[in-house]
């Protein structure tokens, strides 16, 4: 059956790849870039999309709206939060990679799937919440990416009607992972495909976190509940915009 899948951060990179896959397979795919002129190269490299939606996520205005557009299209099966920052300010990192999945989940009509791109370096992150509230600047990528593996736990265990996980796609030769990057490009983006449309049943399964389509250790911090509900109020405070229950 075909499926409906915005692709967040698809101009470029993983996002762009899924979402080409997912489009050749006949699925129709939403693009979303920075800017529309990002927005016009995304368009071009995916031919096959029905739309494409602007908006930068490092403001939260402009990711609101990208959260607008979205439910004015119609909703969608799949959301795949793909865009993502690893070179950038710490402020950069936070907004991109940990509040615009906050904002986006919140605002956007619930999908049946949700997809989160984490990292394997999420091992290494602290959750820091404390920290986060003073001092935004002491955020690292790998915190951001904890976050987010938080975050799609969360939605898991609160919203049981959606299959919601996350995917560390290997370290792989986009414009982000460099050139030399040791991992198979193609593995990286396969797993996001295949959770956002795929009958099987290993795909249709929640809070899980996923790397070349099996399940992988986590840091337990993700799964959480206090460590989640403190770091959804923080996300509730600094955006303005509660948890739907
Ligand atoms: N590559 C790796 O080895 C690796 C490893 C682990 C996890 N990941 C994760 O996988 C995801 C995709 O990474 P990638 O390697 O494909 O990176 P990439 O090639 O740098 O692509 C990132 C995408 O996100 C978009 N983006 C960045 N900031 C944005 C903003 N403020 N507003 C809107 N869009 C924005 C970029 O748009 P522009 O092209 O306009 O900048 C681009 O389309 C990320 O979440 C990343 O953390 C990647």
């Amino acid at each position: 059956m075909m499926a409906r899948i915005l692709v967040t951060g698809s101009a470029d990179g993983l996002g762009q790849l899924s979402a080409k896959s997912l489009a050749d397979q006949g699925h129709q795919v939403v693009l979303h870039a920075r800017n529309s002129e990002r927005g016009r190269y995304a368009k071009q490299k995916v031919p096959g999309a029905e739309h494409v939606i602007s908006g930068d996520l490092s403001d939260i205005d402009e990711t609101k709206n990208v959260a607008y557009e979205a439910n004015a299209l119609g909703r969608f099966d799949a959301v795949i939060h793909n865009a993502g920052v690893y070179r950038a300010p710490p402020e950069q990192i936070f907004m991109v990679n940990t509040i615009a999945p906050y904002i986006l989940t919140c605002l956007i009509s619930k999908p049946k799937r949700l997809i989160y791109l984490s990292s394997s370096m999420h091992l290494h992150g602290r959750a820091n919440l404390e920290n986060l509230k003073k001092d935004i600047r002491r955020i690292s990528y790998s915190d951001s990416k904890l976050h987010v593996l938080m975050l799609s736990m969360a939605v898991a265990r609160k919203w049981s009607d959606v299959y919601s996980n996350a995917v560390d796609p290997g370290w792989v030769p986009t414009r982000m992972g460099g050139y030399g990057a040791p991992d198979d490009l193609q593995k990286g983006y396969e797993t996001q495909t295949w959770l956002a449309v795929s009958n099987d049943s290993r795909a249709k399964v929640s809070g899980r976190y996923f790397h070349h389509l099996t399940e992988r250790l986590y840091n337990p911090q993700a799964s959480d509940v206090m460590l989640q509900e403190r770091f959804l109020s923080l996300c509730r405070d600094i955006t303005g915009i509660p948890f739907p229950q």
